[in-house]
């Protein structure tokens, strides 16, 4: 079976995604520099499929480390792209980081693509690509705007190099995936969204204030045009998210893409308000949260949601897990990480 490169494997969705691909049979090599995880994520992989994919730890800026990577694993037919920096407000800080990380990376990445025979290539992509789209659902074909932040452009700016390297590249067969947003855990709690600083993401921050570590959630502001006034988003449990990396591999290594260069939304394609999200983890945890209404966080889109009709009929793929399964999953991880 197919041998395939997961860079940041050892992180949340990549994780994920090693443990759905060994599902399927395929050899599994990971690239992470551990900036953002943890090598004994290894034994989590390992508890849930009883295989231990290759490790290698890189850091994907070494050029000369990507060029002797390649030459060792020369039999990679496939590539999954996750490793990224992806904290959106850091992004804005420290533009130069994420662009040297997220953008020379990709080039390093793509320019040993070409030296093979043929690639499947699969890229990590975002839904914040669509900044605050003017028709819901959001479709593919929803226009690509001026990303709010350096995270969102390297985004953009990555899908564009990628597409442009498919025009001229035959051999490298490339798909963006724009995920909405991944929350949640594998059912085993042997994986799981890693506890690194203080979370910025909604479902991490939930979970850490139930277990006590957070004095209380702050809820980014309930003045906004939906009918709680809190902002809608599209939670996609991370399993289904992961499931839909293999679907999309496989249709690039057997040749049933469309074009050189394909992009799919992954998300549920039902919106969910901040408060909704609450009351889903209060409902499956029996936990009552202790949160405030505070004011508007800069740079929030008021409502994203994903059409998913490409997705369901193109990939043949859709969710299978719902908010509260996503819930019930992120609470069991954190009890265990927390040793509860
Ligand atoms: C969701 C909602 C907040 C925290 C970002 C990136 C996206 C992807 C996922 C990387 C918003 C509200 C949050 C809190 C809150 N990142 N919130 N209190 O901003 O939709 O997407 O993360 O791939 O690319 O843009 O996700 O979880 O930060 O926020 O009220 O403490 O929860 O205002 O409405 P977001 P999020």
């Amino acid at each position: 079976m197919s041998k395939i490169l997961v860079t940041g494997g050892l992180g949340f969705i990549g994780s994920h995604t090693v443990v759905e691909l060994q599902s399927e049979g395929y050899e599994v090599v990971i690239i992470d520099d551990l900036s953002n995880s943890s090598e004994s994520v290894l034994d989590g992989i390992t508890a849930i499929t009883g295989k231990t994919p290759i490790f290698e730890k890189l850091d994907l800026k070494d050029k000369a480390g990507v060029e002797a990577f390649f030459k060792k694993h020369s039999d990679v037919e496939g590539v999954i792209h996750f490793a990224a920096s992806k904290a959106v407000g850091e992004s804005v800080k420290e533009p130069l980081l994420y662009y040297e990380n997220n953008i020379s990376t990709l080039v390093y990445i793509l320019k040993e693509l070409k030296k093979l025979p043929s690639a499947a290539f699969i890229f990590s992509s975002s839904c914040t690509v669509y900044g605050q789209a003017d028709e819901l659902p959001i479709t593919e074909n929803a226009p690509v705007k001026l990303a709010e932040s350096p995270y969102g452009n390297t985004k953009q700016i990555g899908e564009e190099i990628i597409r442009d390297t498919c025009k001229v590249t035959p051999s490298i067969k490339a798909i963006a995936l724009r995920y909405f947003n991944p929350v949640g855990a594998h059912e085993s709690v042997e994986i799981g969204e890693l506890p690194i600083g203080v979370p910025q993401n909604l479902v991490p921050f939930i979970t850490q204030t139930a277990i006590g570590l957070r004095e209380e959630l702050s809820v980014f502001g309930d003045d906004y045009p939906t009918p709680d006034g809190t902002c809608i988003r599209d939670y996609i449990h991370v399993v289904d998210l992961a499931k839909a990396h293999v679907v999309a591999l496989k249709r690039l290594l057997e040749g049933k893409n469309k074009e050189n260069y394909e992009t799919f939304n992954l998300g549920t394609g039902k919106g969910s308000s901040v408060l909704e999200v609450v009351q889903a983890f209060e409902r499956v945890s029996g936990e009552k949260l202790k949160y405030k209404i505070v004011g508007r966080r800069e740079g929030d889109i008021i409502s994203a949601y994903a059409d998913t009709n490409k997705a369901n009929n193109e990939l043949g793929w859709k969710t299978e897990l719902s908010l509260d399964d996503a819930m019930r999953s992120a609470w069991s991880w954190e009890k265990k990480v927390r040793g509860k």
